[in-house]
């Protein structure tokens, strides 16, 4: 598979060419990670299709969905996500590992878990898995599953509902430097109402949804309009991948 370079143009580049070596860590501040998100939409605007993701993603954005894995220290999803999309470990394929490894970092990224209900899905595929390196920020008495998986827990310390603290342990207790959010948009919308998110790679898949489903914001309006830039556009088979960052 080859990606179409639209802008800035160029002769095509194979998805590990373009989704690899980008040096998110070394974009971190010293009070917070540097954080990118990641979503897939339909043309007009939808996060799901009969409420969920598969029906959006075509081969090239699972390409670029699992590449951005391998370029962060760190995952996060809601856990609206995690829940529906049933999340395991993240990285489970060897050659996404070696990726990793070959890039300086650990062969799995941890995977971040905010809860401020405390109302953790408790039969996640993730907690099953030892090799799953779990962060848990959570209010204090959450029933943290009883699980194989590697988990911290954070309960109330710093407190989940303020994001801003949540990612300053992150980059201060775990020495994370590069943070991916998969969603969902009301975790998008959030980490975008704290002015907490650095990049968004979104790729528009050429269908409409229509009707009563999530976008890929949620919740309330932003104070103003955010202004992004594009940094790239990419195609494959109809698919825009587009990355963007901020003005
Ligand atoms: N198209 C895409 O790329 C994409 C990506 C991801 C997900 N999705 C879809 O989106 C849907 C799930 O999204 P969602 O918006 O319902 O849920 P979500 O954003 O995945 O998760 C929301 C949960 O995150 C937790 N959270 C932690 N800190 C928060 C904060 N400061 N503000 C708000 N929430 C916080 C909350 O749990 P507590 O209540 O415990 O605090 C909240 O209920 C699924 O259908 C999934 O398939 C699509």
């Amino acid at each position: 598979m080859r990606f179409r370079q639209a802008i800035p143009p160029g002769p095509g580049l194979l998805p590990e060419d373009a989704y690899t070596e980008l040096g998110l860590s070394e974009r971190a501040t010293g009070k917070r990670p540097y954080v990118v998100c990641n979503f897939v939409s339909s043309v007009d605007g939808k996060a799901t299709a009969g409420g969920r993701t598969a029906p959006l993603a075509g081969v090239g954005d699972k390409a670029a969905f699992h590449l951005l894995r391998t370029q962060v220290d760190a995952v996060l999803a809601g856990t609206g996500t995690l829940e529906i999309e049933r999340y395991g470990r993240p990285i489970r394929d060897q050659r996404l590992e070696r990726v990793r490894l070959d890039e300086g970092r650990a062969g799995q990224p941890f995977a971040v878990i905010i809860s401020r209900s405390g109302q953790i899905p408790p039969d996640l595929p993730m907690f099953a898995d030892p090799r799953s390196r779990i962060i848990l920020y959570a209010p204090p008495g959450a029933a943290v599953p009883d699980a194989p998986a590697q988990i911290i827990v954070h309960e109330g310390d710093p407190p989940p509902e303020n994001l801003a603290k949540v990612l300053a342990s992150l980059r201060r207790d775990h020495a994370v430097k590069s943070l991916l959010c998969e969603g969902g948009p009301t975790l998008f919308s959030a980490l975008l109402a704290e002015d907490l998110v650095d990049e968004l790679f979104l790729t528009i898949s050429p269908v409409l949804v229509g009707g009563e489903e999530l976008g890929v914001t949620a919740g309330a309006s932003l104070l103003s309009p955010l202004a992004l830039t594009l940094v790239w556009a990419l195609e494959h088979d109809g698919n825009l991948l587009l990355r963007y960052g901020r003005c």
